[in-house]
């Protein structure tokens, strides 16, 4: 027998405890102990074999680590299919989360049952696969064509309640996994209930495919696997037998294993889980954090504050005057009245919060006593200054001082204090209650103590953390800044805001860099770029004004009702502003350019290029510590395609010398746009790519 499962027996009942922890994944020792457990099951005469978890759960699915490697026998569709034949009545008990091959093995036992904290599912199409073991085949013909097909396109953890409504489960029962299973299987026994194989079910009934397949690929933006999924379930229904039908998915698995999305999403699953691993931090205690002050109730101290008192924190928020605060306390109430809406949070939850948990002050002495605080005023370092000045007088020995800041120096913010080490960035995005994305900024002379109490509380706050370290724009901002001077380089050159934002949104992105900038504020990037033209501008680098001169017109985007577009009071998105070509046209005409022709392509590798290529600057630089850094910073803050698995795992899947050429290429014309990173030389000139950084690092 394998270790990884574990054989007992209990009198008529073979008992196959999975011991594989975390998750207990279906590597190939889980599955050659499940092989070995029924056969062993069915030489020594059991009537019946109860498979169940040890540890946290039951099996969360196939072991993702392997994919990409060759395969190594018994094949999971082939294990599931030995274990539906075995001639013994086989059972599974599910706790904890039954996901992928997990549910897979469980619909291929006769039946089911589950704790009510269980969850099961099949989210094989977020790692850019389908379900492959016949959970395409098994799951329609238990659950019915239309909840399998939602459950198989959306991926999503179902609560062991629906699953019993869906017949997924066969029971629903309080108790530990073994020995509810183990009175399961002895009722079933006892009446003497027949095996019941899924694939002798009859076939599900068929729905209109190609519109379900039309619909899921809209909506998956570009993703492929969810819509490949759709016709793995169609035949299900369609094809001759159940035999034909499995052959169909092997086939489509196949194609999507094989892909690039796949590789991407797999990339995207394991960065997100090593960004919060840090081997300075190891051992090291965060500090305790029971209230937390915040200063500045604008759109992110409300939000900060609002994802704060979610997780159970006591917040004070600090304003300039007790009409400011009151207008902090509406913003927060109105988010918080949308976790009420959401069925997130209860009235009475929400009451306590509002009465009991958030105070409003507008004088210091009411910090005295914040574990940590964080600083949201306004982006002007005389004023952040002033802030930290205050706090360093006021706060308690100890205490965690952040700054929210989208770009300034928090070096030159701790200095002000006498207490550097307590000092660090924590930039969240906005909405801030919203957005999974954290970036703890680590100064100088950051104690690693306040730096784990940063990823603590962003944690707490279920955010992803990412380490950055200090520069102007941190990771994100940073290339962000880059790709959009791209895109303005592209407008001066010939292409429109509007080409440019299709042809980015066709590649996956959520948004374009335009409609971004108008959902965020065109007053943002003009402060900006006026800050940069104030410390000097490089003399060789091309600056551009149509952008000042929308802002300088008054229109600041989706808060004003114009931009780049026009927004509509009651309508989503907007339509083009017929201001901004005006704008465009005239300020190429003043700098002497003919505009040329852009393809969408081009759009597209111009605007990739200046992206990964500043962000090989920021690994180079250190301020993001591996390229997978990067790509969760896109992907969670900047509406990245993660089926693209961020923009430095992109560059590796395009291969690093062709996009290398091609900046040398466009260094032609502008030497010092397209300087190439050294990194990126780097590892061209050793045959390497980004993601063997990261496996140096890990
Ligand atoms: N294979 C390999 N490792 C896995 C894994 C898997 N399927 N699922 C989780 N892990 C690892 C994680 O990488 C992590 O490792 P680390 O500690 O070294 O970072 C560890 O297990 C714990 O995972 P989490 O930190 O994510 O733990 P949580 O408790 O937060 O979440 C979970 C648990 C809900 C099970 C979550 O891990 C998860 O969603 N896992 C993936 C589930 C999944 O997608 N299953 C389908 C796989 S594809 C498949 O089955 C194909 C089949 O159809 C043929
Ligand atoms: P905002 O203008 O909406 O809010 C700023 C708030 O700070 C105002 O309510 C103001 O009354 C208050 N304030 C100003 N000076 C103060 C002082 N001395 N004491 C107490 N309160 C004071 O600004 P926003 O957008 O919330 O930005 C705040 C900070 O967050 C800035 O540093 C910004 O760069 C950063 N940030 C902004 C993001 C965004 O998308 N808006 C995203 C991430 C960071």
């Amino acid at each position: 027998m394998s270790e990884a499962i574990e054989y007992e027996r209990i009198g008529d009942i073979a008992v196959l405890a999975a011991n594989n922890p975390p998750v207990n994944a279906l590597g190939v020792d889980v599955r050659r102990g499940l092989l070995a457990g029924v056969e062993r099951a069915e030489a020594e005469g059991a009537k019946a074999v109860l498979i169940y978890g040890k540890g946290r759960t039951y099996f969360a699915g196939a072991d993702i680590r392997e994919f990409g490697k060759p395969p190594q026998d018994p094949w999971l569709p082939e294990l599931c299919a030995r274990i539906e034949a075995s001639p013994l009545l086989v059972v599974s008990s599910i706790h904890g989360t039954a996901l992928g091959g997990g549910l897979e093995v469980a619909l291929s036992t006769h039946y089911r049952i589950a704790v009510p904290s269980a969850k099961v599912g099949l989210p094989e199409v977020h790692l850019g696969i389908l379900p492959g073991a016949g959970g395409t085949q098994r799951l329609p013909r238990v659950a019915g064509t239309e909840a399998a097909l939602d459950m198989i396109t959306s991926g999503r953890h179902v609560r062991a309640d629906e699953a019993l409504k869906l017949g997924v489960i066969d029971r629903v029962a309080e108790g530990d996994p073994r020995e509810i299973g183990l009175a399961y299987v002895q009722e079933l026994l006892d009446s003497g209930a027949e095996r019941r194989p899924v694939s002798e079910m009859p076939a599900p009934a068929p729905v209109d495919f190609d519109a379900v397949y039309e619909q899921v690929l809209k909506k998956g933006r570009g993703q492929i696997s969810p819509a490949t999924a759709v016709r793995a379930v169609q035949a299900a229904c369609e094809a001759e037998s159940f035999d034909a039908g499995m052959q169909r998915e092997r086939e489509l698995f196949m194609e999507l294993m094989n892909s690039d999305q796949r590789k991407g999403l797999i990339h995207a699953f394991f960065a997100e889980r090593a960004v919060g691993k840090l081997p300075e931090l190891k051992g090291v205690e965060p500090r305790m954090l029971h209230q937390i002050g915040v200063i500045g109730g604008g759109t992110m101290g409300a939000g900060i504050a609002t994802a704060a008192l979610l997780s159970g924190l006591q917040v004070v928020m600090l304003e300039m005057s007790p009409e400011a605060a009151h207008a902090a306390k509406e913003r927060i109430a109105g988010n918080l009245g949308g976790a009420l809406k959401r069925g997130k949070l209860s009235q009475a939850q929400f009451d306590e919060i509002m009465e009991n948990e958030l105070t409003l002050a507008t004088g210091y002495g009411a910090l005295s006593n914040v574990d940590l605080v964080i600083e949201a005023v306004f982006e002007d370092m005389d004023v952040k200054k002033q802030v930290f000045t205050q706090l360093d007088a006021v706060c308690k020995q100890g205490a965690v001082l952040a700054s929210n800041t989208s770009y300034l120096d928090i070096n030159e913010i701790a200095a002000v204090t006498k207490r550097p080490q307590d000092v660090l960035g924590l930039h969240f995005f906005s909405p801030a209650h919203v957005m999974k994305l954290l970036e703890v900024v680590v100064a100088d002379k950051t104690a690693p103590e306040v730096v784990a109490t940063g990823f603590a509380l962003g944690h707490r706050l279920k955010k992803v953390c990412v380490r950055a370290g200090v520069c102007d724009g941190f990771i994100g901002n940073r290339i962000l800044s880059t790709y959009r001077t791209c895109a303005d380089h592209m407008i001066l050159d010939g292409a429109s805001p509007y080409q440019i934002d299709k042809a980015l949104t066709d590649f996956g992105f959520a948004m374009g860099p335009f409609a971004v900038a108008d959902l965020a504020g065109l007053d943002i990037g003009w402060a900006v770029r006026k800050r940069k033209r104030a410390e000097g501008l490089d003399p060789r680098a091309r600056d551009s004004n149509y952008a000042d001169k929308l802002c300088e017109a008054g229109h600041f985007g989706q808060k004003t009702g114009k931009g780049y577009y026009i927004y509509e009071a009651g309508k989503r998105g907007g339509v083009p502003n017929p201001e901004v070509m005006p704008l465009i046209e005239a300020e190429r005409a003043e700098k002497g350019i003919t505009p040329r022709e852009f393809t969408d392509e081009e759009i597209v590798r111009r605007y990739m290029a200046s992206m990964v290529n500043e962000a090989a600057r920021v690994v180079g630089e250190g301020i993001a510590r591996r390229p997978l850094d990067v790509d969760v910073t896109l992907i969670y803050g900047y509406g990245f395609p993660r089926y693209r698995g961020g923009p430095m795992k992109w560059a590796d899947l395009q291969g690093l010398p062709g996009l290398l050429a091609d900046i040398k290429e466009w260094a032609k014309e502008d030497d010092y746009f397209w300087q190439p990173a050294p990194l990126l030389e780097q590892l061209v000139a050793e045959g390497r790519c980004f993601d063997d950084l990261n496996k140096e690092a890990s």
